[in-house]
């Protein structure tokens, strides 16, 4: 896998700090302070140009406010979850919604389905949030990556691939919560990607898949994992 000048950092769970053949830092789904895998070493975030955010649960945007005001980045995400960001602080935000693609930080970002649901946890309140979604990324170099968000495996994951073909995909695969690897090796049938980064796994006792699972079931895809805190570029 060459991701000619991408540097993508794993950071535990579905959070990813991407820096850009640009030098642009985006972080997808931040959840930092309060995650268990990531490494102490990436907690004291410095430099953020863009926050996608797949959906409101708290192990996506746990750290989305705190790192919004602190380091002024562009936060996206679908229009109600952008406008909560916003009432919380978060001076910069893209709203868009699926079928949408937009430019951040060099990056063309196109909003994709996901079947989850998406509450946002505010106080003792949920607050509704839009909907769940994914993302396709591609960079100026033309490497495009796709983070599944949460999700379960879904026919139309075939159009992800018709129309926008990633190479390089993010699926989560702990079950309970997301898809099973059972599923996401179905979900591998109908993206034919080249390599698959297993997320959302291993997090919390009920996150049972694991990777090995993953590459049994679907032989036929790269299935690369990752370690947190590991960069691969
Ligand atoms: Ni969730
Ligand atoms: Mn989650």
């Amino acid at each position: 896998m060459n991701l000619q000048g991408i540097q993508l950092t794993w950071l535990g769970h579905a959070t990813f700090r991407v820096q850009t053949p640009e030098g642009k830092t985006l972080y997808i789904d931040p959840w930092i302070a309060g995650n268990p895998m990531c490494p102490e070493s990436e907690k004291n975030v410095k430099k953020a140009d863009a926050l996608l955010c797949t959906h409101g649960h708290g192990d996506h945007i746990g750290d989305a406010v705190e790192v919004g005001k602190k380091c002024n980045p562009v936060a996206v995400g679908i229009y109600e979850l952008c406008l909560w960001l916003q009432k919380k602080g978060v001076q910069q935000i893209a709203p868009m919604n699926k079928g949408g693609t937009q430019t951040v930080a060099g990056v063309k970002i196109t909003m994709v389905h996901a079947v989850h649901s998406c509450g946002i946890q505010d106080g003792d309140q949920i607050i509704y949030g839009g909907e769940a979604c994914g993302y396709v990324l591609e960079f100026s170099n033309g490497v495009k990556l796709y983070h599944a968000g949460d999700t379960n495996v879904f026919s139309d994951m075939a159009i992800i691939r018709d129309l926008y073909a990633p190479k390089i995909v993010m699926l989560p695969i702990g079950d309970h919560f997301t898809m099973s690897p059972r599923e996401a090796a179905y979900a591998c049938k109908l993206l034919q990607p080249e390599t698959v980064i297993p997320m959302h796994f291993g997090t919390f006792p009920q996150l049972t898949g694991t990777p090995g699972e993953l590459q049994k079931l679907a032989p036929n895809v790269k299935v690369l994992e990752m370690k947190p805190g590991k960069t691969i570029s």
